[in-house]
């Protein structure tokens, strides 16, 4: 039977951070945005081990900002970097890490939304996190490197 663990980062897991966000995604980190991440928002920093091997990982951090749904400056958490290894997509694992997240961001920082940019050519992602409630705020023109869109997405939580 798989067994499935989603649970918080360590600095033992950062090369095969680094390696699964190389092979699935264009947006490429230094070695010390993840060290930060791990030192500031560790509990917020999760991977995905299916079988003792770890096949995902969800990247976020707190920023304080203005609302998105409404009239004010709140806490947010903000979903930076997401993937699974392809061969082990569709089972539900980036399902299962974000709604870890979105109830640490809720619990323990009193974030009182979620927000992320994704390409709009991402039907995956987009569909993924529509499904986890999150809406299109806007579109951000030439959000990527490259010249690509992004949309904006928001959840209240
Ligand atoms: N086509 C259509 N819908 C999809 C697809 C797809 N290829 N993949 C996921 N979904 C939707 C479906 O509704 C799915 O539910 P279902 O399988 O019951 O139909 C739902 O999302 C949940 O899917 P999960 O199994 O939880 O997602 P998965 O573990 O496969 O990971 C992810 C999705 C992270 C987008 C993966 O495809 C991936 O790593 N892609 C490459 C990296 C990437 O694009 N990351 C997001 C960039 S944006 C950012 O990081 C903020
Ligand atoms: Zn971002």
């Amino acid at each position: 039977m798989d067994y499935l663990k989603i649970r918080p980062a360590t600095i033992d897991d950062i090369d095969m951070v680094i390696a699964i966000n190389i092979e699935c995604l264009p947006e490429h980190y230094p070695l010390n945005f993840w060290l930060e991440h791990l030192e500031k928002w560790d509990d917020i920093f999760y991977v995905a081990e299916l079988n003792n091997e770890i096949v995902g990982y969800v990247l976020s951090r707190v920023e304080e900002g203005h609302s998105h749904f409404k009239s004010k400056h709140i806490k947010m958490g903000h979903i930076v970097s997401v993937a699974v290894r392809s061969r082990f997509r569709r089972k539900g694992i980036a399902t299962y890490m974000i709604i870890a997240l979105l109830e640490t961001l809720k619990f323990a920082y009193s974030a009182e939304e979620a927000f992320l940019e994704v390409r709009t050519s991402n039907e995956p992602a987009i569909k993924l996190y529509e499904k986890l409630g999150f809406i299109t705020i806007k579109k951000l023109s030439q959000y990527y490197l490259d010249g690509e869109d992004a949309l904006l997405m928001a959840k209240a939580l």
